[in-house]
């Protein structure tokens, strides 16, 4: 052997050797259909396995790089997206299956975030439902209606969490409580995924984006800034967490950086947490283009480099990069990725396809015959007009100025967003049709139009509103006995690429509210919006204020029934509303530090000098239109030994005019721990609806997964032993407490401190 040749074989042996001892262990060997398949797969194959391409039904990203015919002839395309309809998606799988060496179905891919044709409210309108049933049931209906027109593959729930509003995705989010959002993990996932895969008319869910991409820095997009190990663990990850254990079984990493490498080569996140530390078995997919940004991050010198980090950290599918496609021919035949690790990708990927029993039928959920039987269905309308009745949040009602009387003869709706069908559907809209949305001016033509005038004025647009708009919109509104005005954000205000450096309503919207408002006539502001916003100056001069969020198809329709007390506003708050962009980060599980804030500003102790420390809305807050007394928490035992569940009774009475509903929502905090927890935490919620003066109790459980959260030592689990304060009452800022012992041995140890 020359020199030359010895060097080669030398580094060819070193290659191998670093490849070896950081490969992962193997995946489990699949049923004998998918290693028999997995057998016949020639490299090239198996390569096309793992490519998703873009159809052209919706534009998520910032190109499309194939064509879908030409990647499912070539054998480059494992799955799709952004397609769907019964017929279309019909001939795909034809085409797959019939005009390819081995006939393997596509997986296709759509972002269903809030219902396919039939539009729910956004996720966090339908977070401020606190109604996991409710959400579970959208999420059956969308899945319904999706599958029916071929989809076998959901790119949601979307599980980031974030506490910054200027952040365009929290309209995606659950909002700020990851415990909450755990919750609505699961029955999202249940809902998508029904009780069989394999049923036509559930598909796969995929959680996302996995880590971290709420963590954004100024709410800027894509930011995603540093995050502590305890940031990590106790809110981005336990929401994913659950997911996992409702057996989602797809997630999709993440765009953003954690602690420097980005989430679609982030072994960290993808093997030791999510599939060694959690057992996740299922389908790692990128976000989009993700794999080739990695040069973009700095983290990878050019594509091969870029697709070997990524399918040796755990990322399966390449959505739309075409990284893995181009070049992993040559980094396998190179040895740069073992053969054994394309392998367990390309089985991940073969066993979601029998899962979702695509192999037994590929066409199950391409049928026209249930497309036109179950997509827009009346009775899914009337699901999404109840889940928007619960979502819409009574932000203030002063003197009792709502519900409006049926009876009123004459009420001017104006605004910009009284009458705007897309931006009643609201962002991620999938294929919802603006054309079915009720917007509020219709549903309010609905209540009342047969006896009442309905005046309409839009008052300029959302950006702009001339002198000449307010003038016109006053003089309509002055002829009115009462009226509503609808203010808010364009639905491209939110979502995806959608960060805001203001919060306060766009436009001229704030001046239109004002010189209406001056009238003196019994006025409502109904809000369209995806996010928290600063609404300080409003909120000192409206009389009511609805927060109606996104609502979707039906959502005028259930904003006017709530209007005019034909349905009550049972929404709260899911995120806090600041008083201004300054405060942010400001949300309701804050730590204490050493100088907690009072209720005022005061010297050496945290906060600002020019602006107190609470949130214009606290987290949870919602008014209802009667009045309700919830007495202190109750506990069915004072100590509670390891194991056990303690019971926390809460005594409800209705002391107003109506028949209501009431929230109650159960608080926790360590009054000592060998960390410093947070003020109060999330961890219960109930609902009770009561007539007149009717009394009665609501009970919620707190175990120990209640208390559990990110122990030094470096897993999830309660405390040794401690105080904790249970508080409950209807909002975060309203709580009454008491105090339980926790005693996991009953030996009544006090909360050991760390000599650390
Ligand atoms: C987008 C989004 C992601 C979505 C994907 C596919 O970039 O980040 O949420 O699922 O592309 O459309």
């Amino acid at each position: 052997m020359t020199p030359r040749t010895i060097v080669r074989a030398a580094f060819a042996a070193a290659v191998l050797a670093s490849v070896l001892l950081t490969a992962p262990a193997h995946a489990q060997k699949a049923g004998k259909r998918v290693e028999d398949l997995l057998a016949k797969m020639t490299l090239e194959e198996k390569i096309g396995q793992l490519n998703l391409v873009s159809g052209h039904h919706a534009v998520t990203g910032p190109y499309t790089r194939s064509d879908v015919r030409s990647a499912i002839l070539k054998g480059e395309a494992g799955g799709l997206f952004n397609v769907y309809g019964a017929a279309y998606t019909r001939g795909l799988q034809e085409m797959a299956t019939t005009q390819t060496r081995l006939g393997i179905p596509l997986l296709l891919g759509f972002d269903v975030l809030h219902g396919y044709r039939t539009i729910f409210p956004v996720p966090l309108a339908q977070a401020a439902t606190f109604d996991m049933a409710a959400i579970e049931q959208a999420e059956r209906i969308a899945a319904t209606e999706a599958s029916a027109a071929g989809v076998n593959w959901i790119f949601a729930p979307m599980l980031d969490h974030s506490r910054d509003p200027r952040w365009g995705r929290v309209v995606e989010s659950f909002g700020e409580s990851a415990w909450l959002g755990a919750r609505i993990g699961e029955a999202r996932v249940r809902g998508l995924q029904g009780r069989s895969l394999k049923s036509p008319d559930s598909v796969a869910a995929c959680a996302k984006h996995f880590a971290g991409n709420g963590a954004t820095e100024g709410g800027r997009e894509y930011s995603g800034g540093d995050i502590s190990v305890r940031a990590m663990r106790d809110q981005q990850l336990p929401p994913f967490k659950a997911a996992v254990d409702a057996g989602a079984r797809c997630v999709m990493a993440a765009f953003n950086a954690v602690d420097g490498i980005p989430g679609v080569a982030n072994d960290t996140l993808l093997r030791d947490i999510l599939r060694r530390e959690w057992g996740f078995s299922g389908v790692v997919v990128s976000d989009f283009g993700a794999i080739e940004e990695l040069i973009v991050h700095g983290v990878a010198e050019n594509p091969a480099d870029a697709g070997r980090q990524a399918l040796r950290a755990g990322t399966d599918i390449d959505m739309e990069s075409r990284t893995f496609v181009t070049q992993l021919a040559a980094l396998v035949r190179e040895g740069k990725v073992l053969a054994s690790e394309l392998d367990d990708a390309v089985r991940r990927i073969l066993v979601l396809k029998e899962e979702l029993g695509l192999f037994d039928d590929p066409f199950a959920r391409s049928s026209p015959e249930r497309e036109a039987a179950t997509v827009g269905r009346a009775d899914h309308f009337q699901a999404a007009r109840a889940m928007a009745e619960k979502s819409m949040v009574l932000l203030k009602n002063d003197r009792d100025t709502l519900p409006f009387s049926t009876k009123l003869q004459r009420i001017a709706v104006i605004g910009p967003l009284a009458d705007g069908k897309a931006d009643t559907l609201g962002p991620w809209a999938a294929n919802g049709n603006p054309e079915d949305a009720t917007t509020l001016l219709a549903g309010v033509r609905r209540v009342v139009g047969d006896t009442a005038d309905v005046l309409h004025a839009t008052g300029g647009t959302i950006d702009r509103t001339s002198p000449a708009d307010i003038a016109a919109a006053v003089k309509l509104a002055a002829r009115a006995e009462a009226v509503i005005l609808a203010l808010g954000e364009r639905s491209t205000m939110s979502g995806e690429s959608a960060s805001r450096s203001s919060l306060d309503l766009p436009g001229d919207q704030l001046a239109l509210a004002r010189a209406v408002i001056a009238l003196g006539k019994p006025t409502v502001v109904v809000l369209f919006n995806g996010r928290p916003l600063t609404l300080e100056d409003l909120d000192r001069e409206a009389p009511a204020i609805l927060e109606a969020w996104f609502p979707g198809s039906e959502g005028g329709l259930a904003a006017a029934r709530i209007l005019f007390g034909l349905a009550e506003p049972q929404g709260r708050l899911p995120m806090t509303f600041p008083r201004s962009v300054g405060q942010i980060p400001i949300y309701h599980d804050e730590r204490p530090t050493g100088r907690p804030a009072g209720q005022q500003p005061k010297p050496y102790t945290t906060g600002y000098q020019d602006v107190g420390p609470t949130p214009l809305y606290p987290f949870g807050h919602g008014l209802t239109y009667t009045t309700f007394f919830m007495g202190p928490p109750r506990l069915d035992r004072p100590v509670m030994a390891g194991g056990e569940t303690a019971t926390v009774s809460v005594d409800v009475m209705n002391t107003g005019p109506r028949t209501g509903t009431a929230h109650v929502q159960l608080y926790i905090r360590h009054r000592l721990a060998r960390v410093s927890r947070p003020v109060k935490e999330l961890r219960g919620f109930a609902r009770i609806t009561l007539p007149p003066g009717g009394v009665g109790i609501v009970k919620m459980p707190i175990g120990e997964a209640e208390l559990a959260f990110w122990q030094p030592e470096g897993r999830m689990a309660p405390p040794e032993a401690g105080r904790i304060e249970v508080m409950a009452g209807p909002d975060s800022a309203t709580l009454k407490s008491i105090i339980l012992e926790y005693r996991p041995s009953g030996s009544g140890r006090q909360a050991q401190r760390s000599g650390g």
